[in-house]
């Protein structure tokens, strides 16, 4: 079994060079799972999986779980693999797509270890926009100034779904927009995330509302300049797509967003989640 790891980018990302016939084994399985704790964001280029390979790779990696269903979906025992797509006669409930332009975390409101990676395979790619971002949020922490670090000690960030909504809230068709909104997921996080590794990453993105005990205006400004601080470029990494990519990544170590891409572009992204198991404190 040969398998080898080339760094993209100095804090994130790698593309794993892997022979097909070798992907599906544990040795690959624990290198992966080994390599996501220290390169955030591992790419297997026109890797061109089916769902059932797709799926067989997530098993490999650790508990599946179908995060969309659990927040947002009528339909919990919907298909594992969620198409992530802006077509509306796919998705009826598009708005939580639109939300996905903007920098988050997946299923950081929902009352459960914050899943701990996020599985995605190009099936489509749009002609124009549509390439997904990555910031490291350990190097985030591990690079911010003393001063700063010691600053955000001890601070907590209230998350809600209506927070990550606020940026498109107006944009949802008036009818819809109390359903959409509504929905009351809302969880308070460290912004410093200790991890059992003994590294520290942050919890922030579009989902943090304010800062508990700061003035509304203080704690946002503080959790937008955390986010600059994060997405610059040594930290961060922009996937361009192309057919079959396979990409994964650590969604409890980085933020990730796409560029916006058009409803009728076609893109069609196929995800599958991993239960976390480390709470955040
Ligand atoms: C998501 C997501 C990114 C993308 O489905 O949670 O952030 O590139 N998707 O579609
Ligand atoms: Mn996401």
């Amino acid at each position: 079994m040969d398998i080898a790891f080339e760094a993209v980018k100095p804090h994130i990302g790698s593309i794993v060079h892997v022979d097909r016939a070798d992907m599906f084994t544990e040795e690959v399985g624990r290198r992966c799972r080994e390599m996501l704790e220290q390169r955030t964001v591992l790419i297997f280029p026109r890797a061109n999986l089916s769902d059932a390979e797709q799926l067989a790779f997530t098993d490999l990696l650790g508990a599946r779980i179908n995060i969309t269903s659990r927040a947002v979906s009528d339909r919990p025992d919907e298909e594992p693999v969620y198409q992530v797509t802006l077509d509306r006669r796919i998705n009826r409930q598009p708005e939580y797509v639109l939300g996905t332009f903007f920098w988050h975390m997946d299923g950081i409101t929902v009352d459960m270890p914050p899943p701990k990676a996020t599985l995605l395979s190009a099936r489509h790619v749009a002609a124009v926009g549509g390439q997904t971002e990555f910031a490291s949020t350990y190097a985030a922490y591990e690079f911010l100034p003393d001063e700063d670090k010691a600053a955000l000690e001890g601070l907590r960030a209230v998350h809600s779904v209506a927070a990550s909504l606020r940026p498109i809230a107006d944009a949802i068709p008036e009818a819809d927009r109390e359903r959409v909104t509504s929905i009351g997921l809302i969880k308070d996080h460290p912004i410093v995330w200790k991890r059992e590794s003994g590294r520290s990453s942050l919890v922030i993105g579009t989902t943090a509302d304010h800062v508990e005990g700061m003035p509304i205006a203080h704690g946002r400004a503080l959790l937008s300049r955390l986010v600059e601080w994060a997405v610059q470029p040594d930290f961060s990494y922009r996937h361009e797509w192309e057919e079959g990519d396979f990409v994964i990544w650590d969604n409890t170590g980085a933020m990730h967003r796409v560029i916006p891409y058009d409803a009728d572009s076609g893109r069609m992204m196929h995800r599958t989640s991993i239960a976390g198991s480390e709470p955040v404190n």
